[in-house]
């Protein structure tokens, strides 16, 4: 895999921001993340481009909270990507308000033999990346591309999560990780042997490339 260090976190955030603005433009199917780190890459990504009409944007996880709830992937991205456009993309969001298990076997429906163009990840402090989380069963799932499960950390709401299948079988990956207390757990994830115990570290794409964007501070360990 290849990694992209620069200088600071808004720098990490620009190109991100790039590599989700090259896949809209080019008509891409794309898989956006939750947490905190992504914001500031799709505020830019709106910046850069407001027109999203060609893509297609799905998501890698979803918590089980209304669409409108604080916590929520979607609403994040809403706020800080979709409403700024001035053309939309189709949005395929997990709609986790028919419950859990419900949400995963419809998107695990919608998704289909779809490949995606582009997947987004975050990097958890446990190591996990969408909503696989260290040595959780959905590790282990073959057959099915998008679970539901119990979460590792906060916030304790179940989710849905793409599995290892379904995101290896993207065509480009892309971790967005920022921060120095993020530096240990990316030397695992992204030097270190492929480990249940750090699933970020399983997740790479199988039919093009893998790489991680880190500020100076998350790349320290490195
Ligand atoms: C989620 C995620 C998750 C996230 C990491 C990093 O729904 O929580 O998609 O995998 O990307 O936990 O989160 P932060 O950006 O908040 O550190």
């Amino acid at each position: 895999m290849k990694l992209q260090v620069v200088e600071t976190t808004e720098d990490a955030a620009r190109a991100a921001a790039e590599e989700l603005v090259g896949a809209a433009r080019a008509g891409g199917h794309l898989a956006l993340s939750g947490g905190s780190t992504p914001k500031r890459a799709y505020e830019l990504a709106a910046e850069l481009e407001p027109d999203w009409s060609a893509a297609t944007v799905w998501w890698g996880d979803e918590r089980c909270v209304p669409p409108d709830d604080a916590r929520s992937n979607y609403r994040l991205a809403r706020e800080a990507l979709l409403d700024r456009l001035t053309q939309h993309p189709a949005v395929r969001r997990i709609e986790v308000e028919h419950g859990c298990e419900e949400a995963a076997d419809l998107y695990d429906r919608q998704l289909g033999g779809q490949t995606l163009d582009l997947v987004l990840l975050g990097l958890g402090p446990d190591g996990h990346t969408a909503s696989l989380f260290p040595d959780s069963p959905a590790l282990a799932e073959l057959g099915r591309r998008v679970v539901a499960g119990p979460p590792g950390l906060p916030p304790y709401v179940d989710r849905v999560t793409l599995t290892i299948s379904a995101l290896r079988a993207a065509r480009r990956i892309v971790y967005l990780v920022t921060g120095r207390e993020k530096a240990e757990v990316a030397e695992r994830a992204f030097a270190g042997p492929p480990d249940p115990q750090t699933p970020a570290s399983l997740v790479r794409s199988d039919r093009g490339e893998t790489i991680a964007i880190l500020d100076r501070a998350a790349a320290a360990a490195l």
